[in-house]
C-alpha cells in the first residue's frame, strides 16, 4: 500500500488507502493533525511540506492552485485534506507553523 512518511512526527509512517486523503489516513492512524476548516480546502492549516515523492500524489486541486497563486501554499507543499497518494512512498514534514502544541515533534 502507498506510504506516507512524516519525518518529524513520532510514529509517522502511515499506509494510505487509494480512496483516502492524506488527512483521513493520518487521522485513521491516530495522529492529531491541524485541520481548521474541517477538511474543506478553505484554509491551509493541514498542509504538508513534501520532501520527496511529489509526483506520487494526485494533482493539486482548484483550492490548492488558488492558494499557490496567492502565495499561501508553496510549490512543495500540499493540503492533506485535498491530496491522495497514488503509489510509492512520500516523505514529508509537518511545517513548524502548523505544529500542534501538545504533540512532540522531532524538530
Ligand atoms: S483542513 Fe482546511 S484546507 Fe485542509
Amino acid at each position: 500500500m502507498p506510504t506516507l512518511l512524516i519525518e518529524n512526527l513520532p510514529g509517522g509512517t502511515v499506509s494510505v488507502a487509494k480512496d483516502s486523503t492524506l488527512l483521513k489516513a493520518l487521522q485513521a492512524s491516530g495522529h492529531d493533525w491541524l485541520h481548521a476548516c474541517g477538511g474543506k480546502g478553505r484554509c491551509t492549516t493541514c498542509r504538508l511540506e513534501v520532501i520527496e515523492g511529489l509526483a506520487h500524489l494526485t494533482p493539486p486541486t482548484d483550492a490548492e492552485l488558488r492558494y499557490q497563486a496567492a502565495g499561501r501554499l508553496l510549490a512543495h507543499e500540499r493540503l492533506t485534506c485535498q491530496t491522495r497518494l497514488l503509489e510509492g512512498t512520500v516523505r514529508g514534514r509537518v511545517p513548524r507553523a502548523t505544529q500542534l502544541p501538545h504533540v512532540q515533534y522531532s524538530s
